[in-house]
């Protein structure tokens, strides 16, 4: 079965060690049975000896990372210090920030199983994908060698996510969760202790603060989050749905027409169009980045965002240094919470022709102390589980607790090889319902049908 769209476009820039490799394949496999068969199959000897003895003492990987640009200039860093030690070279390449842009790069050259990137960083949602397509290589066999278990891991994650068939097949580099960011001045300032536990209190503390403050700043906004038709908006639907008591499955199907779901759209729908408190570019323009940097000017009180946003709202430039709390994403009054469960994980191609240097790399970036780091300079929550015994840890990471709290109860999206097609489905009926084309009764209804159709293709009973 293939589980793959058609995808347009490459974010991968194709590179001469690419065809490097395929010539320096094309040395080795020369046809000895032609013509002048003594001297060129000397000489084509050689030349492979020499090249394969030259790539082995001096192997180059491709690593294929994205994210905000400080972001990757911290995995460059990464690198910097993995090369100094090893003596191995990597070469990065820069993928865009948006999930579905660097998944778009990584399927081409995936599906045409081009040698490199040797090693990459996917979403969550794309590992069961990758599995199926054959694409990744099985890593039990190296994990002796790099002092890895599945075991270190939370293994709800890894035992869910990386393991199909008795195989890991990917580990996390990191994981995520969805947070509320807000602005602890302005709440303070318009006389409000806490952080809105219930979406009824943030409706009340965002109308009034936003209507004040909108007279000496016209772009501020009560509340911004994730509302484009991409993938973050499944992140953000989810987490209304079940913080209203919904959700996308019952009983192990995808069930998405639930009254409780009708009620997490429309107050969605509510916030930009009724309220008035989120602007009317969130269907239009906001994903992680955009969300961001309107909290980071200045420009809203609340944010939705996943737990990257943390320290850079805390660099010096940033608008909000100093002025931001983090709180758990509010609820509907008498249900629980929700946060969508993020996150990255680390795979080394099938096709790859530097497998062992790859995992060298992996387990570089795996490690605890790589980890620590990770936490520390961008806040990227650790899937280890030693990294939360640390002393050092629990002393200088911030919101440690409350956060491992919303770890622990957070919520997966669906788990399919083709949740492709499903999150198309999502994404684009819940954003013509945020868009005001439709209400969220005919969003959900259509977006149910046609979830049964993609069902029945892909998996008929
Ligand atoms: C974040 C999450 C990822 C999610 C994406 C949606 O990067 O870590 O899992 O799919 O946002 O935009």
């Amino acid at each position: 079965m293939n589980f793959t769209q058609t995808w347009s476009g490459s974010n991968g820039h194709p590179r001469q060690r690419s065809r490097s490799r395929a010539s320096r394949r094309h040395v080795r496999l020369a046809n000895p049975n032609k013509a002048l068969f003594n001297l060129k199959l000397l000489l084509a000897l050689l030349l492979a000896l020499a090249v394969l003895s030259c790539s082995k003492t001096a192997p180059r990987l491709t690593f294929w990372v994205g994210g905000a640009p400080q972001e990757v200039d911290f995995w460059e860093s990464l690198i910097d210090d993995f090369e100094n030690r090893t003596g191995l070279k990597v070469e990065v390449i820069r993928q865009p920030s948006a999930t579905e842009q660097r998944k778009q790069g990584l399927v081409l050259a995936l599906g045409a199983r081009q040698p490199d990137p040797d090693l990459f960083v996917m979403d969550i949602v794309w590992v069961s994908q990758f599995i199926r397509s054959d694409w990744l290589s099985p890593l039990n066999g190296y994990f002796d060698e790099g002092g890895l278990r599945p075991a270190d891991y939370f293994e709800n994650i890894v035992d869910s996510v990386d393991r199909y068939d008795g195989q890991y097949f990917a580990l996390p580099a990191f994981l995520d969760v969805g947070v509320l960011y807000y602005r602890t001045d302005l709440l303070s300032r318009y006389g409000f202790k806490d952080p809105p536990a219930t979406w009824e209190d943030l409706l009340r503390q965002a109308v009034g603060i936003q209507q004040a403050e909108r007279r000496r700043n016209p772009n501020f906004n009560g509340f911004v989050w994730q509302g484009a038709q991409y993938e973050g908006l499944v992140c953000t639907l989810l987490e209304f749905a079940r913080s209203h008591g919904g959700g996308f499955q019952r009983n192990g199907r995808l069930d998405l027409n639930q009254g409780e779901n009708r009620a997490a759209l429309t107050f969605m729908q509510d916030l930009i169009h009724k309220h008035g408190i989120s602007p009317a570019n969130t269907y239009t323009e906001m994903r992680e980045e955009e969300v961001r940097q309107a909290f980071q000017r200045g420009n809203a009180l609340f944010e939705r965002n996943w737990l990257y946003a943390w320290r850079l709202h805390q660099r010096d430039g940033s608008a909000v240094q100093g002025k931001v709390g983090l709180a758990a994403l509010p609820h509907t009054a008498g249900r629980a919470g929700a946060a969508t469960l993020g996150g990255w994980h680390l795979g080394i191609s099938k096709h790859s022709d530097a497998k062992a240097q790859a995992w060298r790399l992996a387990a570089f970036l795996l490690s605890k102390e790589v980890q620590k780091k990770m936490l520390l300079r961008l806040g990227w929550y650790s899937c280890r589980k030693d990294v939360y015994r640390d002393p050092e840890m629990r002393a200088k990471v911030d919101h440690i607790d409350l956060l491992q709290n919303i770890v622990a109860h957070a919520v997966s999206r669906p788990s399919r090889p083709y949740y492709d097609q499903v999150s198309r489905v999502i994404q684009r009926h819940a954003n013509d319902c945020l868009a005001g084309k439709t209400d969220a009764r005919t969003a959900l209804d259509r977006m149910q049908q046609e979830i049964e159709q993609v069902e029945k293709y892909y998996a008929p009973q």
